[in-house]
């Protein structure tokens, strides 16, 4: 049976994906928490001419009863607590067949403990990361689905058609079991967030370095967008860059306060990648910019103490541009990095090629690259690093130097560049046979006799200095 779909949460994302469900032909019945935002979105889907195959309900349990079995619904509440409450009063509400979607942006760990809860009570979960803001929830957005492969099959049609779609196939597809699917949308997150402060340290070199005005600097990333850096993030860039304050006549971006926001999932990615002993070092950085950006007052103590220090640089554009596509292709392949080991940790075989894939239409961190990558994982992979994958050897040989410069002059001239220079530190140690953590192990051994693999390997060796202290 097809199951009849419901959506619960009709704030900006859920009345967008409640009109582009409407809109691919599909019925749907909805509600809100608070009941005075179902009329309102009735009369927005009757405008656009969706309200035919729409029901409005005042409560989540009237619409329950409304809807024919078997049911789907579409949870489109805020992360966390909110998901929890609602699971809680659907459970008694539904049955055996029923089935209840999580499109927020959870905590996959939450989701995996939301899963088993709600099997427990005999019906189905299925957690999904949704990406690409109101337009894409509107018109086509990205979708990682985790749940069983019955769960898939039986709401893959609709799934489907509202995704973006990539020269026609869907941007969307089933990841893995419970928890996979959010834990793919919080790594989009954190190579998001990677790639945001990545844009931002490039706009900042352009800007306190060589001087120029927020509006060439769009122009640039205007021009960016049509080469290997094409991408999303690039273009809405060029334009938020391009915008004029309409009260001040300013460029829009100098009457923005420089501190981020952030709701959690990037960090949530360099605190799985840290928990799981690897390393997204770009996108630690990334987290770290966020969370400094917000000290605005003790910034502005620094300078007073210290005094400001950023110098004129003489970066071109095409070192520039290369040094971006660089640190991208290197936070792309740590975020890769982070979902394969947790792939691994709970054994959910996420496709790797398939996630790159799912990323190429839709979502916030599309980009031409992510095609690149895509084949890449369809090929056979040195040590299984795509970092390592012939065509993006190729350009981070090429480029690699331009990243180099990028990092040397920003630091020369007093240059905050946290993600490109983590994105060189880690270029430069993967390129290292031997590294330094020889020291490390003679130090752990020197104060805690904690033991060192010899080169010749012998395991469990101790230094001279125990021999020498009896
Ligand atoms: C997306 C975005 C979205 C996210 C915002 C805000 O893929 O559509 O990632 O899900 O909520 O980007 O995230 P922060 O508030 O953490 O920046």
């Amino acid at each position: 049976d097809t199951a009849t779909l419901g959506l619960y949460g009709l704030g900006t994302m859920g009345s967008a994906l409640a009109l582009n469900i409407l809109d691919k032909g599909f019925g749907l019945y909805v509600s809100n928490r608070s009941a005075k935002a179902v009329p309102a979105f009735v009369d927005e889907a009757r405008d656009e001419g969706l309200a035919e195959r729409l029901t409005g309900s005042d409560s989540l349990e009237d619409m329950v009863k409304a809807m024919p079995a078997p049911r789907a619904i579409i949870l489109m509440v805020p992360s966390g607590r909110p998901v929890d409450s609602t699971i809680d009063t659907l459970i008694p509400l539904l049955e055996d067949g029923d089935t209840i979607i999580d499109a927020g942006n959870s905590d996959f760990r939450e989701t995996r403990a939301r899963t088993a809860k709600v099997e427990d009570a005999g019906l189905t979960y299925i957690g999904m990361g949704v990406s690409g803001g109101e337009d894409g929830a509107r018109h086509g957005p990205s979708i990682m689905v985790g749940g069983t492969p019955e769960a898939w099959d039986a709401v893959r049609p609709v799934i489907e058609a509202i995704s973006a779609k990539f020269e026609g196939a869907p941007c969307a597809d089933h990841l893995g079991p419970d928890g996979a699917g959010h834990f793919v949308k919080t790594v989009h997150n954190g190579i998001e967030y990677a790639d945001m402060q990545l844009i931002a340290e490039i706009y900042g070199l352009m800007r306190y370095g060589r001087g120029d005005t927020p509006a060439e600097i769009g122009k640039v990333f205007e021009g960016w967008d049509d080469g290997p850096l094409g991408s999303y993030l690039v273009e809405i860039t060029g334009k938020v860059l391009q915008a004029t304050d309409t009260e001040t006549g300013k460029p829009a971006v100098d009457v923005i306060l420089d501190a981020a926001g952030q709701k959690g999932t990037g960090r949530w990615t360099a605190i799985e990648a840290i928990r799981m002993g690897r390393s997204a070092s770009i996108i630690e950085a990334a987290v770290a910019a966020r969370a400094l950006s917000s000290e605005v007052g003790v910034r502005a103590k620094g300078e007073d103490i210290f005094g400001a220090c950023r110098a004129a640089i003489d970066l071109s554009d095409e070192i520039l541009h290369d040094a971006l596509l660089v640190g991208r292709i290197l936070s792309y392949a740590q975020g890769f990095r982070i979902l394969k080991a947790a792939s691994e940790e709970f054994d959910w075989s996420i496709d790797m090629a398939r996630t790159a894939e799912v990323w190429r239409a839709g979502c916030i961190i599309r980009s031409v690259l992510l095609d690149d990558i895509a084949s890449a994982f369809r090929s056979d992979l040195p040590e299984g690093e795509l970092i390592f994958a012939p065509p993006l050897v190729d350009r981070l040989k090429a480029a690699s130097l331009a990243l180099r410069k990028t990092v040397c002059a920003a630091a020369t001239h007093g240059h905050a560049t946290p993600a490109l220079s983590s994105a060189l530190f880690f270029l430069d140690t993967m390129r290292h046979a031997r590294g330094t953590a020889d020291v490390i192990q003679a130090q752990r051994d020197f104060f805690g006799r904690h033991g060192f693999v010899r080169l010749d390997g012998r395991e469990d060796q101790h230094g001279p200095w125990w021999d020498d202290a009896g």
